[in-house]
């Protein structure tokens, strides 16, 4: 790959993709497209003797404001890596939700089919919803064909995608076009997303602080909780060329509940902090979210590597590590 464009390359997956495309294709030229509307310059540049640093380029303007189907037939990237979304799952501006997710998206379709020019994408486990085709009531893996059931805006935006991803490959067989349900992700580089970081962050700041974390009664809530370093290698995986063309779960395969969280937590952080329960508030809550993977392992040819307590340990002791006040920062 030699050049590459990486939407949303400021936001939390977007930035440990741009690094790891950095490390893998030095000679690439990598240009990010990100109005930092939750995205950070921090995470493209560490101050830590890791000394990673950006070496690309930046259009720091909204996919909306631009022409972008002319930005990228000036660019000429055989890769879009596509993230850039509204990623606040509250967000009740139903219009703003689709004008933003769904709007620029078409935009990218049409460059994949026109210009020939790879596209894989972030759609979400939030297209599952609350009921799953009846797996969160079984406590089964979600199947690809569970999804189309959002219990929100924000997974119908992702929902509406997907069906517009499914009628460009109808319409033009041979486009690169690979959707990504991520499930739950998490590690390093979150911190930008505030109150819409992942539980297994908010949790450690909350234990880090030395208050108990505060989990839904009685802590049985489950989730497949994904470290962002797999969900990286599954969406360089989507950009080969012996891909099957589609949408497929990103996730680990198990649901690891936040009585286990904790107890990683305060195994990594040499802590002993009692759950603080207290009652969902919210009518619709993922309570149980599985990636089945067995066609994420035979289309997308990838599997993940990262077992969710030892990602757990490893990210927690990350969190302790830095000083405090950086690690409230990240
Ligand atoms: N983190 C998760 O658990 C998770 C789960 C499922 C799906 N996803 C999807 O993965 C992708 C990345 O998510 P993330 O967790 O890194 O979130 P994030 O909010 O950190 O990243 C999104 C980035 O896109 C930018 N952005 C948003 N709208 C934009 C626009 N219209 N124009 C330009 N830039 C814009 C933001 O500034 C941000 O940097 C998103 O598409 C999200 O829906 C994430």
């Amino acid at each position: 790959m030699n050049r590459i464009l990486v939407t949303g390359g400021a936001g939390f997956i977007g930035s440990n993709l741009v690094r790891q495309l950095q490390e893998d294709e030095p000679q690439a030229v990598i240009l990010v497209i990100d109005d930092l509307r939750v995205g950070d310059w921090s995470n493209l540049c560490s101050e830590d003797a890791s000394g990673w640093s950006f070496r690309g380029q930046i259009i720091p303007r909204a996919l909306n404001d631009l022409d972008l189907f002319g930005v990228i037939e000036d660019f000429d990237p055989e890769v879009v890596f596509h993230l850039a979304s509204i990623t606040d799952t509250t967000v009740a501006d139903q219009n703003k939700m689709l004008v933003d997710n769904v709007e620029p998206f078409e935009v990218l379709l049409d460059a994949a089919a026109e210009l020939g020019i790879k596209l894989v994408w972030a759609s979400s486990a939030a297209t599952y919803g609350t009921h799953a085709n009846g797996a969160v009531q079984q406590r089964r893996p979600f199947r690809l064909d569970d999804a189309g059931r959002p219990a929100n805006i924000y997974g119908f935006s992702k929902w509406v995608m997907e069906n517009m991803a499914r009628q460009t490959l109808a319409d033009s067989p041979e486009s690169h076009v690979v959707g990504l349900r991520y499930f739950n992700v998490f590690g390093p580089g979150e911190q930008s997303k505030g109150r819409m970081a992942s539980m297994i962050y908010q949790l450690a700041q909350q234990m880090l602080d030395g208050k108990r974390p505060r989990i839904f009664n009685p802590g049985e809530h489950a989730r497949d909780h994904v470290h962002v370093r797999d969900v990286v290698g599954a969406t360089l995986a989507a950009a080969g060329d012996k891909v099957r063309m589609g949408t497929y779960n990103v996730g680990t395969g198990k649901a690891t509940n936040f009585n286990e969280v904790v107890a990683a937590l305060n195994e990594a952080l040499g802590t002993s902090l009692e759950p603080d329960y207290f009652e969902n508030p919210f009518k619709f809550y993922q309570d149980y979210t599985c990636a089945d993977l067995s066609q994420t392992r035979s289309g997308l040819r990838w599997s993940p590597k990262v077992e969710t307590r030892a990602g757990i340990l490893e990210y927690a002791r990350q969190l302790a590590s830095k000083p405090r006040n950086a690690a409230a920062q990240g």
